[in-house]
């Protein structure tokens, strides 16, 4: 390894500047004369889009495997999958000369609309920083850079570039952090991409507080922090605010802006050598995995092909599936021969082969006539004729499968989804088809969830395909016939319609800013607070065998926070077929100090069972598993109580409850101020010692002149109300004043002598 601090003391002022912009769309800028290599960096992130000429932005890339998007890959639920997804993207940069692969996303998915939401793992911070976490170590254990995006807050298209999310900081730290929080602590990515958007007003590239003291100071990044392609737009202030490298290049004048600011002083040469060493760190990192040779194609197409069939959801069975003996098959939808199995975007890989989903159906359809039938144009135009085709071919077959394929001019990186629809042909098409033909099976490709209301009931079984990689059309078929049985579940929830939507009043934002109005209720957290039925829950999936779920148990039923303790339940598979079971643990507070939500995933499990086989499965949950973020105290806390530990199939199907007591050993400071109520003063271990003696005689004034402990009141003031409900939540220091008559001093000086003696006590 370099001595990095020497080389940082040979570089000229301009090279160190050069260093801190890319040289090429790709790469950066390599020191000859001090043998500093450039670095070559791809997207990302289901697949290496290495484009041969690092000169071109975007130019047919190099064939590599495409795997499922991340969509599918989180509803696999399987973490040692991702792990060998992992390996198997790093030997392919290997292969393909790259050293740091842009992604994964680890962004949540606020609204079902959100058009790179197909890019993501989740609605649910836990899922997806273990998803995240998981994916990066597989390709950083062999050598390869990954680059953690977009931090932060980025959760929309529309004006990505410019945008400002306005978030709290609950919310945030809650929500938008965590899976990227866990990824850092846990997976240590080389690099993290910021975001284009503003975060509260901020740019994401300059913004102080997310890329220096969160990510770097508070979880430890090491790494370096790169830019979204051309979220840059003040490279000192972005220089500043922790952003290392910006890309892409070349651009010459960012190079002379901070040269230009480091000789008038405005830009301290320390923060410019702190940029410089985090690059050449990763640089030199780099160059230990020597690059270039090939990859196994058809192994990594086999694996894609696992991991399509472990993510995709089989939504709704009413028994026809697994397909067996029937004489006619009639396939309807474009995508059956065009597989639709990637998104728009920087993600878009060059696949080395494509498993076409008739062909795949077809091959394991044994003696069946298979028919085909476009169904839809490409376009969104109505064609009545091609549904009438359709509706003819599946008449005559025992079974019609529908493949149908969300278009990309309505799910793209860039935009963001106008609805939850299918186009207006496809509908028709599912209807048409499913009234003559009641034995129908719809698959869907698609990013993100569809509206199903006006068609569900009329088909006999619903998979979700999503956008499931090269190999998915020979998963599809294994699927449908039942080779593989199905096992993936939701990692988002499928609404019923768009204005049932978490952020459905706050999307996607007008005037410059997207209000997060809806805070830390996304996903099921809003579902399950306003008690709102849904087409498909997170967490569910079917299976063609069914599991029971026994003896569940805790370590401890009381414990202490930082100690956490270990779920454990017995899965019994209970059908006639080998099958795996997805099981999630959830974490119910049943009182706060601060609203929270109603359930939160804390740990999950995925088993392979035999038939009749059980098996005991032991989940851990640790303190954060039952902390909030107190943006007070700002810091994770617990509080003493009693808290419900939820074993579920799915967040809608809970199979056991079980109550634990948790001991919170937290010391927290005291955070009574000036502006604290009585109601917090007493709520407080040291404001109720120094103030507790008080309260009584403040009670007593206070419905004196309010006229209330007149007999004829009782309780109730002369102005009819309980004087105290209202007092309780006023300032100390206010109802003082209402009092200050009778006092010895005024009341600010009364309410800072007791904040002096709170204080105290902890010190
Ligand atoms: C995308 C990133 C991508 C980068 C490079 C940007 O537009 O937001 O995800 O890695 O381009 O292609």
């Amino acid at each position: 390894m370099k001595n990095i601090q020497s080389l940082i003391s040979q570089m000229a002022l301009e090279e160190k500047a050069a260093l801190c912009t890319g040289a090429s769309p790709w790469t950066t800028t390599p020191v000859e004369r001090l043998d500093i290599p450039e670095l070559i960096m791809s997207d990302g992130p289901h697949g290496v889009r290495r484009v041969p000429d690092v000169n071109a932005m975007v130019i047919e890339s190099l064939p590599a495997t495409c795997f499922p998007t991340a969509s599918c890959l989180a509803s696999t639920w399987d973490v040692d999958l991702l792990h060998k997804m992992g390996e198997a993207l790093a030997e392919e940069c290997i292969a393909l000369n790259v050293d740091v692969l842009l992604g994964p996303g680890a962004n949540m998915k606020r609204s079902p609309l959100g058009g790179r939401n197909f890019e993501y793992f989740s609605e649910d911070p836990y899922l997806a920083g273990e998803m995240a976490a998981s994916l990066i170590d597989g390709i950083q254990s062999r050598g390869v850079g990954t680059s953690l995006k977009h931090y932060a807050a980025n959760n929309q298209e529309f004006q990505r570039f410019s945008i400002s999310a306005e978030v709290d900081e609950r919310t945030l730290r809650e929500i938008y952090l965590p899976a990227f929080e866990k990824a850092v602590k846990q997976a240590r990515p080389w690099t993290v991409m910021c975001s284009y958007n503003k975060v509260n007003g901020t740019f994401a590239s300059e913004h102080h507080y997310l890329l220096t003291d969160i990510l770097k100071n508070e979880w430890g990044f090491e790494g370096l922090v790169v830019s979204d392609w051309g979220a840059v737009r003040d490279r000192v202030a972005a220089l500043k605010g922790g952003l290392d490298l910006e890309m892409p290049g070349p651009q010459e004048r960012r190079v002379q802006a901070v040269l230009d600011a480091i000789r008038s002083r405005e830009l301290d040469e320390a923060v410019l050598d702190e940029a410089v060493r985090r690059i050449l760190n990763i640089v030199f990192k780099a160059k230990e995995t020597p690059k270039n040779g090939t990859f196994d194609v058809d192994a990594h197409h086999e694996l894609a092909h696992k991991i399509a069939t472990e993510g995709m959801v089989l939504l709704k069975n009413n028994g026809l599936l697994p397909l067996k003996g029937q004489q006619h098959i009639a396939v309807i939808g474009r995508a059956a021969e065009n597989a639709h199995f990637q998104g728009g975007g920087s993600s878009h890989i060059n696949p080395t082969k494509v498993a076409v989903p008739f062909k795949e159906l077809k091959a394991q359809s044994g003696n069946a006539e298979v028919t085909y039938a476009e169904g839809y144009p490409t376009d969104d135009s109505f064609r009545q004729d091609m549904i009438d085709q359709a509706v003819g071919l599946a008449q005559s077959a025992d079974v019609a499968v529908l493949y149908i394929a969300l278009p990309t001019f309505k799910e793209s990186e860039g935009y963001d989804r106008s609805d939850l629809d299918l186009t207006d042909q496809q509908v028709a098409l599912i209807k048409a088809v499913s009234n003559v033909q009641p034995q129908t099976v719809v698959v869907l490709n698609n990013g993100a969830p569809v509206a199903m209301s006006e068609w569900i009931d009329g088909v006999a079984a619903v998979l979700e395909g999503w956008m499931m990689g090269q190999a998915g059309g020979a998963a599809i078929a294994d699927v449908l016939f039942g080779r593989v049985n199905p096992c993936g579940k939701l990692a988002e929830t499928f609404p019923l319609k768009i204005s049932d939507t978490p952020a459905h009043l706050n999307w996607p934002g007008g005037a410059g800013e997207v209000r997060y109005g809806e805070g830390l209720f996304i996903g099921y957290r809003y579902y399950d607070a306003k008690e709102m039925p849904v087409l498909f829950p997170f967490g569910y999936g079917l299976s063609y065998t069914q599991f029971a779920y026994s003896n569940a148990k805790v370590s401890a039923e009381t414990f202490g926070a930082a100690d956490g303790l270990t779920v454990t339940v017995d899965v019994t598979n209970t059908g006639d077929l080998a099958g795996k079971e997805i099981l999630q643990v959830y974490v119910h507070d049943q009182q706060s100090g601060l609203v929270r939500p109603e359930k939160e995933l804390k740990g999950f499990a995925k088993v392979e069972l035999q038939p009749g086989e059980t098996r005991s499965v032991s989940i851990p949950l640790d303190f954060r598993a039952f902390a909030y973020y107190h943006p007070e105290y700002k810091e994770w806390i617990t509080e003493d109580g009693d808290f419900d530990i939820l074993i579920g199939a799915s967040a809608t199907d809970i199979r056991h409850t079980l109550k634990v007591t948790l001991e919170s050993s937290l010391g927290l400071p005291c955070i009574l101020d000036k502006e604290s109520t009585i109601r917090e003063w007493m709520a407080d271990p040291r404001g109720k010692a120094v103030f507790g003696s008080f309260y009584d005689q403040i009670e007593t004034m206070s419905r004196k002149i309010f006229g209330g402990g007149d007999e004829r009141y009782g309780n109730e003031s002369a102005i009819g109300m309980d004087i105290m409900d209202m007092m309780n939540d006023m300032p100390l220091v206010s109802v003082l004043a209402f009092q200050q008559s009778a006092l010895p001093m005024p009341a600010e000086e009364l309410v800072d002598g007791l904040l002096m003696q709170v204080h105290s006590m902890d010190k």
